[in-house]
Protein backbone atom coordinates (compact mmCIF):
# COMPACT_ATOMS: atom_id res chain seq x y z
CA UNK A 1 0.00 0.00 0.00
CA UNK A 2 1.27 3.57 -0.71
CA UNK A 3 0.81 5.96 2.07
CA UNK A 4 -0.67 9.07 1.63
CA UNK A 5 1.47 12.23 1.25
CA UNK A 6 1.86 13.26 5.37
CA UNK A 7 -0.11 17.45 4.94
CA UNK A 8 2.10 20.19 4.92
CA UNK A 9 2.59 21.61 8.58
CA UNK A 10 1.50 25.27 8.66
CA UNK A 11 1.42 27.64 11.31
CA UNK A 12 -0.63 30.83 11.34
CA UNK A 13 -0.46 33.79 12.84
CA UNK A 14 -3.01 36.19 13.81
CA UNK A 15 -3.69 39.53 16.03
CA UNK A 16 -7.22 39.71 16.02
CA UNK A 17 -11.32 38.73 14.99
CA UNK A 18 -9.48 35.58 13.11
CA UNK A 19 -12.06 35.21 10.68
CA UNK A 20 -9.63 33.97 7.84
CA UNK A 21 -8.32 31.77 10.55
CA UNK A 22 -11.62 30.34 10.20
CA UNK A 23 -11.72 29.92 6.61
CA UNK A 24 -8.88 28.20 6.90
CA UNK A 25 -9.85 25.72 9.60
CA UNK A 26 -13.44 24.99 7.81
CA UNK A 27 -11.41 24.34 4.40
CA UNK A 28 -9.33 21.65 6.26
CA UNK A 29 -12.42 20.17 7.79
CA UNK A 30 -13.98 20.38 4.43
CA UNK A 31 -10.98 18.08 3.29
CA UNK A 32 -11.07 21.19 0.68
CA UNK A 33 -7.20 21.86 1.90
CA UNK A 34 -4.75 19.43 3.25
CA UNK A 35 -2.68 20.76 5.48
CA UNK A 36 -1.58 20.45 9.08
CA UNK A 37 -1.93 23.49 11.47
CA UNK A 38 0.89 22.83 14.07
CA UNK A 39 -0.39 25.87 16.14
CA UNK A 40 -1.88 29.36 15.84
CA UNK A 41 0.06 32.24 17.76
CA UNK A 42 -1.56 35.64 18.30
CA UNK A 43 0.74 38.71 19.37
CA UNK A 44 -2.49 39.84 21.42
CA UNK A 45 -3.61 37.94 24.46
CA UNK A 46 -7.17 39.01 23.96
CA UNK A 47 -7.66 37.88 19.94
CA UNK A 48 -11.14 36.97 19.50
CA UNK A 49 -8.94 34.15 17.09
CA UNK A 50 -7.48 32.18 19.28
CA UNK A 51 -10.94 30.77 20.83
CA UNK A 52 -11.49 29.57 17.68
CA UNK A 53 -8.42 28.02 17.19
CA UNK A 54 -9.33 26.01 20.38
CA UNK A 55 -12.25 25.26 19.92
CA UNK A 56 -10.89 23.55 16.26
CA UNK A 57 -8.57 21.94 18.98
CA UNK A 58 -5.49 23.41 17.69
CA UNK A 59 -2.33 24.35 19.78
CA UNK A 60 -2.46 28.27 20.58
CA UNK A 61 0.45 30.21 21.78
CA UNK A 62 0.63 34.02 22.57
CA UNK A 63 3.94 36.07 21.98
CA UNK A 64 2.78 39.21 23.48
CA UNK A 65 4.70 42.12 21.80
CA UNK A 66 3.92 44.75 24.64
CA UNK A 67 6.58 42.36 26.93
CA UNK A 68 9.43 42.98 24.38
CA UNK A 69 11.88 46.28 24.58
CA UNK A 70 11.70 46.37 21.01
CA UNK A 71 10.71 44.70 17.63
CA UNK A 72 14.49 42.55 17.41
CA UNK A 73 13.16 40.83 20.77
CA UNK A 74 9.69 40.40 20.00
CA UNK A 75 10.36 38.99 16.42
CA UNK A 76 13.36 36.51 18.14
CA UNK A 77 10.92 35.28 20.73
CA UNK A 78 8.08 34.62 17.59
CA UNK A 79 10.51 32.59 15.42
CA UNK A 80 12.00 30.42 18.43
CA UNK A 81 8.02 29.73 19.15
CA UNK A 82 7.48 29.19 15.47
CA UNK A 83 10.21 26.75 14.95
CA UNK A 84 8.87 24.45 17.98
CA UNK A 85 6.19 23.36 15.47
CA UNK A 86 9.06 23.24 12.18
CA UNK A 87 5.89 24.41 9.94
CA UNK A 88 6.55 24.86 6.04
CA UNK A 89 4.52 27.08 5.41
CA UNK A 90 4.11 30.32 7.56
CA UNK A 91 0.36 31.64 7.18
CA UNK A 92 -0.49 35.70 8.36
CA UNK A 93 -3.82 35.92 8.92
CA UNK A 94 -4.39 39.16 9.96
CA UNK A 95 -1.48 39.55 11.96
CA UNK A 96 -0.54 43.28 12.49
CA UNK A 97 2.63 43.74 13.43
CA UNK A 98 5.72 44.47 10.61
CA UNK A 99 7.96 42.04 10.42
CA UNK A 100 11.92 43.28 11.04
CA UNK A 101 14.00 41.81 7.82
CA UNK A 102 16.13 38.98 9.70
CA UNK A 103 12.45 37.64 10.65
CA UNK A 104 11.22 37.75 6.74
CA UNK A 105 14.45 36.50 5.54
CA UNK A 106 14.28 33.54 7.54
CA UNK A 107 10.85 32.67 6.08
CA UNK A 108 11.60 33.65 2.18
CA UNK A 109 9.34 32.20 0.00
CA UNK A 110 7.49 30.37 2.88
CA UNK A 111 5.47 33.08 4.28
CA UNK A 112 2.21 34.45 2.80
CA UNK A 113 -0.02 37.04 3.54
CA UNK A 114 -3.39 38.42 3.10
CA UNK A 115 -4.07 41.74 2.44
CA UNK A 116 -7.67 43.59 1.98
CA UNK A 117 -6.87 45.67 -1.37
CA UNK A 118 -6.22 45.31 -4.78
CA UNK A 119 -2.16 45.18 -4.29
CA UNK A 120 -0.08 47.36 -5.02
CA UNK A 121 -3.08 49.54 -4.17
CA UNK A 122 -3.10 50.84 -1.14
CA UNK A 123 -0.54 49.14 1.01
CA UNK A 124 -0.90 49.46 4.67
CA UNK A 125 -4.14 50.24 6.60
CA UNK A 126 -7.80 51.81 6.35
CA UNK A 127 -7.73 50.45 2.68
CA UNK A 128 -11.61 50.07 2.40
CA UNK A 129 -11.68 53.71 3.18
CA UNK A 130 -9.27 54.94 0.93
CA UNK A 131 -10.28 52.84 -1.87
CA UNK A 132 -13.91 55.00 -1.32
CA UNK A 133 -12.00 58.16 -1.16
CA UNK A 134 -10.26 57.10 -4.43
CA UNK A 135 -13.58 56.58 -6.43
CA UNK A 136 -12.32 53.25 -7.24
CA UNK A 137 -14.94 51.25 -9.31
CA UNK A 138 -13.16 48.18 -8.69
CA UNK A 139 -11.51 47.21 -4.94
CA UNK A 140 -10.51 43.74 -3.62
CA UNK A 141 -8.27 41.43 -1.70
CA UNK A 142 -4.67 40.03 -2.65
CA UNK A 143 -2.46 36.78 -1.50
CA UNK A 144 1.48 37.60 -1.58
CA UNK A 145 4.49 36.16 -0.30
CA UNK A 146 5.71 38.24 2.05
CA UNK A 147 8.98 40.04 1.38
CA UNK A 148 10.57 42.87 3.54
CA UNK A 149 8.27 45.93 1.76
CA UNK A 150 5.39 45.72 4.10
CA UNK A 151 2.55 44.21 1.66
CA UNK A 152 5.00 44.67 -1.38
CA UNK A 153 6.27 40.82 -2.21
CA UNK A 154 4.90 39.22 -5.10
CA UNK A 155 1.06 38.95 -5.57
CA UNK A 156 0.05 35.26 -6.33
CA UNK A 157 -3.82 35.44 -6.11
CA UNK A 158 -6.55 38.30 -6.16
CA UNK A 159 -10.41 38.82 -5.97
CA UNK A 160 -11.95 41.61 -7.39
CA UNK A 161 -15.14 43.64 -5.59
CA UNK A 162 -16.89 45.80 -7.08
CA UNK A 163 -17.88 49.23 -5.50
CA UNK A 164 -21.40 50.05 -5.24
CA UNK A 165 -22.35 53.89 -5.09
CA UNK A 166 -24.11 53.29 -2.12
CA UNK A 167 -20.88 51.36 -0.38
CA UNK A 168 -19.43 52.36 3.41
CA UNK A 169 -15.89 51.41 4.35
CA UNK A 170 -18.03 48.72 6.76
CA UNK A 171 -20.37 47.47 3.57
CA UNK A 172 -17.28 46.96 1.56
CA UNK A 173 -14.41 45.41 3.74
CA UNK A 174 -17.39 43.21 4.51
CA UNK A 175 -18.16 41.96 0.48
CA UNK A 176 -14.03 42.11 0.53
CA UNK A 177 -14.00 40.07 3.41
CA UNK A 178 -15.73 37.11 1.70
CA UNK A 179 -13.63 37.15 -1.43
CA UNK A 180 -10.89 36.74 1.38
CA UNK A 181 -12.12 33.19 2.59
CA UNK A 182 -12.23 31.75 -0.77
CA UNK A 183 -8.89 33.39 -1.68
CA UNK A 184 -6.71 31.91 1.18
CA UNK A 185 -7.47 28.26 1.40
CA UNK A 186 -7.39 28.19 -2.40
CA UNK A 187 -3.52 29.75 -2.56
CA UNK A 188 -2.54 27.40 0.57
CA UNK A 189 -3.53 24.40 -1.41
CA UNK A 190 -1.58 25.94 -4.27
CA UNK A 191 1.59 25.78 -1.82
CA UNK A 192 0.76 22.36 -0.31
CA UNK A 193 0.70 21.06 -3.63
CA UNK A 194 4.24 22.57 -4.42
CA UNK A 195 2.30 24.12 -7.30
CA UNK A 196 2.93 27.95 -5.86
CA UNK A 197 6.67 28.67 -5.07
CA UNK A 198 8.78 31.78 -5.04
CA UNK A 199 11.87 31.29 -7.09
CA UNK A 200 15.36 32.12 -6.41
CA UNK A 201 15.53 35.57 -7.84
CA UNK A 202 12.15 36.35 -5.78
CA UNK A 203 9.15 35.84 -8.59
CA UNK A 204 6.27 33.49 -7.93
CA UNK A 205 6.18 30.56 -10.01
CA UNK A 206 2.36 28.42 -10.29
CA UNK A 207 2.98 25.30 -11.90
CA UNK A 208 6.39 26.05 -13.08
CA UNK A 209 5.79 29.41 -14.77
CA UNK A 210 6.53 32.70 -13.73
CA UNK A 211 3.21 34.59 -12.57
CA UNK A 212 3.80 38.30 -14.44
CA UNK A 213 0.82 38.98 -12.08
CA UNK A 214 -1.95 37.62 -10.04
CA UNK A 215 -3.96 35.07 -10.83
CA UNK A 216 -7.44 37.40 -10.42
CA UNK A 217 -11.06 35.77 -9.12
CA UNK A 218 -13.85 37.82 -10.00
CA UNK A 219 -16.39 38.05 -7.64
CA UNK A 220 -18.94 35.62 -9.52
CA UNK A 221 -16.85 33.34 -10.78
CA UNK A 222 -16.08 29.99 -9.96
CA UNK A 223 -12.98 29.07 -7.77
CA UNK A 224 -10.18 28.28 -10.42
CA UNK A 225 -7.72 25.35 -9.85
C1 LIG B 1 -8.38 40.93 6.98
O1 LIG B 1 -9.11 41.90 6.28
C2 LIG B 1 -7.02 40.75 6.37
O2 LIG B 1 -7.00 40.93 5.00
C3 LIG B 1 -6.24 41.84 7.04
O3 LIG B 1 -6.71 41.87 8.37
C4 LIG B 1 -8.05 41.38 8.39
C5 LIG B 1 -8.06 40.25 9.35
O4 LIG B 1 -9.36 39.73 9.55
N1 LIG B 1 -4.81 41.59 6.92
P1 LIG B 1 -9.56 38.38 10.34
O5 LIG B 1 -8.84 38.52 11.67
O6 LIG B 1 -8.99 37.28 9.52
O7 LIG B 1 -11.04 38.26 10.53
Amino acid sequence: MIAAPSPLPVVILISGRGSNLQSIIDAVAQQRLAVDIRAVISNRPAAAGLQRAREAGLAVEVVDHTQFPDRQAFDQALLTCIERFQPALVVLAGFMRILTAGFVHHYQGRMLNIHPSLLPAFPGMNTHRRALQAGCSQHGASIHFVTEAVDGGPVVLQAQVPVQPDDTATTLAARVLEQEHRLYPLAISWFAEQRLQLDSSGQATLDGKVLTGPVIVSQESETPC
